[in-house]
Parts: C-alpha cells; structure tokens; sequence
C-alpha cells in the first residue's frame, strides 16, 4: 500500500526520503517518486515505475535533486494504472507538490470544477484534484497550510497527505484523515511518513497525528492544528530500533520472520501469565467488568488475521463461549442483530486496514458497546480507539505474507479465551493445562522449525503445479485456510483449502495425479475422520502430503508422503501446524523465483478500501 515520507532539514534530504521509501517498500507498491525544492526555489521532481531502487536510478541520471525541504511517495494503483504519470508526488504548475495515501471520493466532481477553473490534469489519479486545490488557494493569497486546510475541507474520502509549495520553501506540511501519519523528531529537522519504519534510521522520537489533524513542519519545528486551532499531541519514544527491521543473514524476510515465531510468541506471552494462570491485567484495568459483562463474541477481521478469528471460535465455543467471525468488508456492509453484551473483537496485525477499522465503527454505530483489539501496531488507529487491548509483540512484519503476525494472534487469542473462559466455568484445572501448554509453544515451535529442510524437498513437487488443495477439519481447517493463503500469495500457485469432509460434495472432482492435496492431520478427536478423506482422495489418484504426528498412524508409501510433527496438544495445535505449511509456501515461491516478501499486486498494509 501507499508509502509516504518527507522531511525538512538543513542539509541534502534526498537520501533520508529515498531510505525512507526502502523501509516501505515490504508495504508493496508500483512506482514510486520524491519532491524536492532546490536552493533555486524550484521543485525538483523524479518518478519512476517498479521497485525504489528504478527511482535511484532515475535519480542518478541527469539533475538529481537536492534540497533541504522534501516529500517522497510509494503507490499502490488505485485509481489509474502504474505509471511513471500517475506516479506521485504530483505538481500543479511548478508549485505545489503533494503525495496521497488513500481514496478521494469526490475527485470527479472536484476535478469538473478545476477543469472550469482552467486547471489541466496530466494524471489519473484522484490525488491531482487535492495538489490543484491547494494550488488555486494559493492563487487566493492563502499560506500552505490554510490553503491545506481548506482543500481538506472539500475532500470526501480517506487519506493522509504530505505536501510542499515553492511559496514556503522551508515548510511541508502534513494533513491526515482516516490513513495514518507520523511526524519524527529531531534536533534542527523533522519529518513526516505514514509508517514510523520509514524514519527510524534517523529518529525514535513521534508524534502521532490523529484524525483530522494538520501538521506545519519546519527545520525543528512543529506545530499541530486541529480544525484550525493549535493543539498539543504527546510525543511518543518508539521502541522499534533500525536493527529490528534488518534482515539479517536472511534471505528473505518473510524466512526470518518464520524462524522468529518462538520469540515472538514468548515475548506475547511475557507479563501475561503466572505458573499456572492468566494475569488478566494483560488486557487493561478496565477489563474486569466488561469481561464480566460479555455475554457473546463478535470477531472481525481481514485476510490472514480472519483465519486466527476462525480458530478463535472453535476454541471459544469449546469453552461454552458463543463466538462468531466474520471477514471485516462483509461485516460492515450488511444488517445485523446485535446480541446483547456483545464484545466486539478485532483482529489486526496492522490495526489500519481500513476494512477493519470501518466495521468497527459500523459496530459501534450499530450498538456494539465494546471494542477489543488484537494487534501488532501499538500506534495503530485500531489500537487507538479500542476500549481493550491485547498486543502481540511480534516486532515488525515486513514480510507481505503475514507469519509471526499468526502465531501471536492465536497466542493472543488463547489468552483471551481464558479471560472469557473463566466466566464461562473454565476450571483452574483447565486454565493451569492451557497455561502449560502456552508456556511450552515456543520449544513446541524450535521443533516445528526442525522439518524445514524435508519441507525444502517436497516443495519440489509443487514447482511445476498449477493448483493445489488443502484439507483440515476442526480447528486445523482455518489452518489449512492460512496455508493455502500462503501458497498462492507468494508461489502463486493456485490453492484452495476445504473441510475435509466437503471433499465430496464437489473438489474430489479435481483430485489427479497434478493437483497435489495437503492434509493437516493432528492426533486429535477428529483424525479417524480425516483419514477417511485421506482414503477418499487415494482411491482417485491424488498424490498426499500428510502434516501428522508419528502415533497418528498414517503410513507413507509412493501416494502418500508424511511430514511428522512432534506431539503437541490439541490446545496450542493449530499454532504449531502452521508453521510448517508456512515453510512449504515458503520453498516453493524460492523454487519458482517470485517476489517473495513482495509479492505481485499485494500489499502488507491495505489502508484503502
Ligand atoms: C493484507 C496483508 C495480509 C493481512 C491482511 C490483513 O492483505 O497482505 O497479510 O493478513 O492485509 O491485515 P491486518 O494488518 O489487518 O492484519
């Protein structure tokens, strides 16, 4: 998704704003481009298509800019191909330059009036409409940052913008609504991006600019208006640290991020739990009472995060907790009863996937008393407006492909599901067992990470495939959900998980010898079915790869390859199975070259509907 960055110091900033865009880059995007006003006064622009290091490039040959007072862009194509035109940042006349994160709904109408106004466009994007506005306020005598606010004023949509007029060469101002933006600290200098990843070679100090805000940046100096009057905004000390988002000996990130699960999930876990119970502090003083109070669970979600909400129910219905899930764009776009005492839980590694944050207002609008989120981003928005939170500390993900993300979510879940658990008659006993069970995943995880080089080979399989097919049943379908998720994203292979048990009811028609068929077969309750369907897809030629542990009993031969998993208990089992569907996604993109921590038209922040 779209990146922003600006900064405005007193020495050469192009190379601030292009490191800047590199630490974006895991957000995925298309083109990409940087602003700058020169020593002359005049701005200096460079934009080109494909990946930050073609804008190097660019930037290489010819007048490269150099300035002091900046902004710099990734996009991701929402309205207009990618293209080095539509490109951001865009200029109106050689004297504003603006980049956009988000949607202008009304630039149809916005654009007909500049049009009339005598303005011309020399992009698709709705973000001209915003750098054309600003600009005939400017003609009108206004400084930047009025004339901002009022073109703020007459868009409709989400967005967060950063921007730069030769009128006030020292300054840039910010402005953001419903997308996030950031401003980062420093002695003499200050900057603006929509991620504090992108500033974190040069700061840890943020403040964090909330809805409606606009920012007027100069050399060291900041001052925060909202609806026009100044406002004070705390400044918050980030703990990420440059080295956490480095990749290391790591070939790629999404493989680090794969072999951090053990830390992330320990780190999840750390302050949460005694020997044998669940602190329920963990979610904040104010818990107690709504806890009391929940009488049934609503999850919302999005992409990897709505699989960890799947699982959730199984475990919270198991418990007598009533649950239900839904994806957060379906949810927040249609009728709904609202049950009584309903806790509304979100779930979002990101916490600013716009989907996930309009269903929650939809949810608060609708009745929902409370709001619960399960996220990654202390800074997030979602986080931000929640009544409860629970975060994962899974450090940054900069993987598209989310894997850390999943793990601490289940974590999180689990620990949540105590909490409600014990209103629910969840004995001391059991709480004491799932404690323990918590407490061994990251050991349970080492091991997990052991089939790697066994994955590895039967990953050669999948290289030349077209489809494949994934089976779990219970708690482990939405497991198989997530590595069939994975599989397509990064290989792009295209792969389905079912229940196994509907196998019949339509996907055994697809079952040969070419579309190999991933089983997810823990010792469990649910086993002898699943060796049913296991037999069900043997009897019509389909060639196994069977995820099980060795007392499960299921014997390999030239159809049936099997992957043993350590034992693990049922509680934490969806959590250790996905890690090695995780690797197979894994091998198989290495194999066929993709992208892998970029995956083609995918994005790791959606911030747009
Ligand atoms: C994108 C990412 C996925 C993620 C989903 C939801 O599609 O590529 O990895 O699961 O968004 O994101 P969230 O940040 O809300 O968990």
């Amino acid at each position: 998704m779209c990146g922003i960055v600006g900064a405005v110091a007193n020495r050469d900033i192009v190379p601030i704003l292009v490191d800047g865009l590199r630490r974006l880059e895991y957000r995925g995007y298309d083109s990409s481009g940087v602003a700058v006003i020169e020593a002359s006064q005049a701005i200096n622009r460079v934009r080109a298509v494909g990946k930050v290091a073609e804008l190097e490039s660019a930037l290489r040959k010819g007048s490269a800019p150099t300035g002091g007072t900046g902004i710099a862009h990734t996009r991701w194509a929402t309205h207009g191909r990618p293209s080095e035109s539509n490109a951001h940042p865009h200029m109106c006349r050689q004297r504003v330059a603006v980049v956009c994160n988000g949607i202008i709904e009304n630039h149809d109408q916005l654009r007909s009036e500049q049009i009339s106004a005598g303005y011309e466009f020399s992009s698709e994007t709705d973000t001209e409409v915003i750098v054309t506005e600003i600009h005939r306020h400017l003609e009108q005598g206004l400084e930047l940052r009025p004339a901002v606010q009022r073109t703020v004023e007459a868009l409709e949509g989400a967005f967060a913008i950063g921007v730069i007029a030769t009128d006030q060469p020292d300054r840039l101002v910010g402005a953001r609504r419903g997308s996030p933006l950031v401003i980062g600290l420093k002695d003499g200098e200050a900057f603006l991006a929509s991620d504090m990843a992108a500033l974190i070679a040069v700061t840890q100090r943020f403040i964090i600019l909330e809805d409606g805000d606009i920012a007027e940046i100069s050399c060291g100096n900041v001052s925060v208006y909202d609806d026009g009057r100044p406002v004070q905004r705390p400044i918050h000390i980030s703990p990420l640290s440059a080295d956490a988002v480095e990749l290391g000996n790591y070939r790629h990130y999404m493989l680090k991020e794969i072999y951090e699960q053990g830390r992330a999930v320990a780190d999840t876990l750390e302050g949460r739990l005694t020997t044998n119970r669940l602190l329920e502090a963990a979610f904040g003083p104010d818990s107690g009472p709504i806890f009391d109070a929940t009488k049934f669970v609503q999850i919302i979600a999005c992409g990897t995060s709505y699989y960890a909400g799947l699982v959730a129910r199984i475990w919270f219905e198991a418990h007598g907790i009533p649950c239900d899930v839904e994806i957060a764009s379906e949810f927040r776009y249609r009728a709904h009863v609202v049950p009584d005492d309903t806790l509304l839980v979100a779930i979002s590694q990101s916490g600013e996937t716009a989907d996930t944050l309009a269903a929650v207002q939809e949810a608060k609008r609708l009745g929902y008393r409370y709001c619960a989120a399960i996220c990654n981003v202390p800074e997030s928005a979602l986080v931000r407006g929640a009544d409860l939170v629970l975060m994962t500390h899974a450090g940054p993900e900069i993987g598209v492909a989310s894997t850390k993300a999943f793990t601490t979510q289940l974590t999180a879940l689990l620990l949540l599901m105590i909490a409600l658990g014990r209103r629910y008659g969840m004995s001391a006993d059991t709480e004491a067992k799932i404690v323990a069970e918590l407490r061994s995943l990251p050991v349970k995880i080492e091991q997990a990470l052991r089939l790697d080089t066994e994955i590895a080979q039967i990953a050669e399989q999948f290289a030349d495939k077209q489809h494949a097919l994934f089976l779990g049943r219970g708690a482990h379908f939405p497991i198989a959900l997530e590595g069939a998720l994975k599989l397509k994203e990064i290989s792009y292979i295209h792969a389905e998980a079912y229940p196994a048990g509907e196998l019949k009811h339509g996907p055994l028609a697809l079952v040969d010898a070419n579309m190999p068929v991933v089983a997810v077969a823990p010792n469990n309750q649910l086993l002898e079915k699943l060796k049913s369907n296991i037999h069900e897809v043997r009897a019509r030629g389909g060639k196994l790869i069977v995820f099980t542990e060795a007392a499960a009993g299921i014997d390999a031969d030239s159809d049936l390859q099997v992957l043993p998993v350590a034992p693990v208990d049922d509680s934490i089992s969806p959590i250790i199975y996905s890690i090695p569907l995780q690797l197979l996604a894994y091998h198989v993109a290495v194999i066929k070259g993709t992208d892998i921590d970029k995956p083609r038209n995918l994005a790791k922040s959606v911030t747009v509907e």
